[in-house]
């Protein structure tokens, strides 16, 4: 957008260098926005849909966001549960159990007794966020300066780089995610090194399954990663902290790949690589605008001296967080904290991973037809980047011969299929992200027969 007008009022001159830099990009809301105007088969949007009969029992054929069914169950809560404010760093109860969910998640069994003793005691209580968006942002703002920079792959959530270079006017340091398919560890490494170079701290973002990519590492990849990273920051000598977006945490494809975060083997590491866990009810619970997340820090036991240091260590750092809280949004929707609560406590954990199974393999199976149509097209414009979870999938275009914007504008004008055209050739980045998660499986073949068609008059 222009703010021609605006401009020209005492408003603009008056805003701080933030109300100046800021601004809503146009990027996905533009081509969204046109799909669902002109397009016949929409993959823009990033939540997961589907026939309620595909994924609820007795369901019937509306065309619905993916729920849980155990949701239906609260429609209505007492006075005392919704009304009152809830604490700054949210309910109580709600941060429990949701600790208790992070430890289920981490998959450990009880013979892991060493692993999983670490585990609980070592993190902190999750703080509960605006949604996952809103940990990212307090983590951010917790570690970056200004001049400080961040290490983020180049193929990235978009929202990021409005956070980390609009809001808080620091650097993103990117680096080429992928070599010869696999993810390219080398070049992060590359990056922490240079980073060391000119600061005290190196701050890493990472998010598996990845969005745009729907890339997950392979169990061993994820095991090269974390060697690599302990042994940078054992190199470096300097602190290491690995925010980790696990926005789309449950949703694994593939029977190879890390089907857990990233965040527990990096918590094991005995030096200072310091995973922070940003997680939440978006996506894990289905419940888009429930707007609910957590940020989790893991803590290393070299930091403490006991565990009444241990006990003051997290009390010093919620305290912290929920300074952010109190400062920016003050505190977090009731309602949807005592329904996480509910759900879990009530439900039970395995109730709901039941519940959810539905829209798993409903993803799974989108998932595996989307790849297998997409491997049918014969065209060397194109490349497809591995893919093993989440929600999407990125269709890579040779820029000498499509600009990814043209193509997104054609295939919409011409076939009426809607995606996201990422254009960003400062940092190689040329293609389309297909959101399959709102495309049903009987349209996928289609899609892609469309997608074809437009590659072809190139
Ligand atoms: C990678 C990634 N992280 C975080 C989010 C935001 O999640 P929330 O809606 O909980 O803020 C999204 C949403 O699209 C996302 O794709």
């Amino acid at each position: 957008m222009k703010f021609d007008i605006i401009q020209k009022t005492p408003l603009y001159n008056n805003f701080s260098e933030i109300g100046k830099k800021i601004y809503l990009p146009d990027g996905i809301f533009f081509w969204a926005g046109r799909a669902k105007k002109e397009g016949e088969i929409v993959g823009t949007l990033g939540a997961a849909y589907g026939f309620e009969k595909d994924f609820i029992d007795g369901g019937d054929s509306d065309w619905l966001p993916c729920y849980l069914k155990e949701i239906t169950d609260y429609s209505q809560f007492s006075i005392e549960e919704m009304i009152p404010y809830k604490s700054i760093g949210g309910l109580l109860q709600t941060r429990e159990i949701w600790k208790d969910w992070i430890i289920k998640k981490s998959l450990y069994e009880e013979k892991d007794e060493v692993l999983l003793s670490r585990l609980k005691k070592f993190i902190t209580t999750p703080i509960i966020t605006g949604g996952v968006t809103n940990g990212i942002f307090q983590a951010c703002v917790m570690f970056l300066d200004p001049s400080d920079s961040i290490i983020v792959p180049n193929k990235r959530w978009g929202n990021y780089d409005n956070i980390i270079k609009k809001f808080i006017g620091a650097k993103i340091r990117s680096f080429e995610f992928f070599k010869q398919k696999e993810m390219n560890i080398e070049g992060l490494k590359t990056a922490i090194k240079d980073i060391a170079k000119i600061q005290d701290k190196v701050v890493i973002l990472l998010n598996f399954p990845n969005n745009p990519t729907g890339y997950v590492p392979e169990k061993e990849e994820a095991s090269n990663l974390v060697e690599m990273l302990k042994e940078v920051q054992e190199f470096i000598k300097k602190p290491i902290i690995v925010l980790v977006d696990d926005a789309y945490e449950p949703y694994i494809y593939k029977e190879n790949v890390l089907n857990k975060s990233l965040f527990y083997d990096l918590h094991q590491l005995d030096g200072n690589v310091i995973p922070i866990k940003l997680d939440g009810i978006t996506k894990e619970l289905l419940i888009y605008g429930g707007r609910i997340g957590f940020i989790t820090i893991g803590l290393k036991p070299s930091w403490i001296e006991n565990d009444e240091e241990l006990q003051k260590l997290k009390e010093e750092i919620h305290n912290k967080l929920e300074g952010f809280i109190r400062a920016t949004i003050s505190n977090c929707n009731s309602y949807y904290q005592v329904l996480v609560h509910k759900l879990f406590q009530e439900k039970g954990m395995d109730q709901i991973i039941k519940s959810r199974e539905p829209v798993n393999n409903l993803l799974k199976h989108r998932y595996e037809n989307i790849n297998s149509e997409l491997l049918k097209i014969n065209n060397p414009i194109i490349s497809i980047d591995p893919n093993s979870g989440g929600f999407f999938v990125f269709v890579n275009l040779n820029p000498d011969k499509i600009k990814a914007t043209e193509f997104a504008d054609h295939l919409l004008n011409k076939y009426k299929v809607g995606i996201i055209p990422v254009e960003k050739l400062d940092e190689n980045i040329n293609g389309v992200r297909i959101a399959y998660c709102s495309i049903d499986l009987s349209k996928i073949p289609e899609l892609v027969k469309r997608i074809n068609l437009a590659l072809n008059d190139f």
